[in-house]
């Protein structure tokens, strides 16, 4: 390669790097989920659940805190659905209005900020289950 092609192509490389930081956080977060996400549709029973049961199944199955207290489990599409035992957490067409989104992203008080006491779950993964809720949360 000579001298004046090698100095463009680190030029552009820099030009790159530059346009990516401008372009500012959110963009450059929504390009990591894009190019991490599973392929749509998103599936409940191949995405939505094992999320649900990987990071709210210890306390959120018969024998935990969290149904315990609450009546949430997450263990199937039914139990989900069903939601606390004051009723529904998911609207179906809906993330803004279903108060299980309110929960994920902590727009709610400290003691009902799930996961309870643990990292809050990435803007990623919280995207995975909006989207699924805003497709009309399915049994699929
Ligand atoms: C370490 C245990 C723990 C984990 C992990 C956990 N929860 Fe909870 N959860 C609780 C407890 C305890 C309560 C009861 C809180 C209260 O009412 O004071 C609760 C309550 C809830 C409620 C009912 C809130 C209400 O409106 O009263 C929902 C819905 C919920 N959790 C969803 C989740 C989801 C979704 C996850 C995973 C992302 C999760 N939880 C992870 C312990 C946990």
């Amino acid at each position: 390669m000579n001298r004046a092609i090698k100095f463009a192509t680190s030029m552009t490389a820099t030009i790159a790097a530059v346009l990516v930081v401008a372009a500012g956080m959110p963009r450059w977060v929504g390009e990591a989920c894009a190019a991490s996400s599973p392929p749509p549709p998103i599936s409940f029973s191949e995405d939505v659940q094992p999320l649900l049961q990987f990071r709210c199944g210890s306390c959120h199955t018969p024998g935990g805190e969290g149904y315990a207290k609450s009546g949430f489990e997450v263990s199937s599409y039914e139990s989900v659905m069903k939601g606390t035992k004051f009723g529904q957490v998911i609207i179906p067409g809906n993330p803004d209005e279903s108060s299980l989104m309110r929960l994920l992203d902590w727009r709610v008080s400290a003691e009902i900020q799930m996961p309870h006491g643990k990292k809050q779950l990435s803007i990623c993964d919280r995207d995975l289950i909006r989207t699924w809720i805003f497709k009309g949360a399915k049994n699929n």
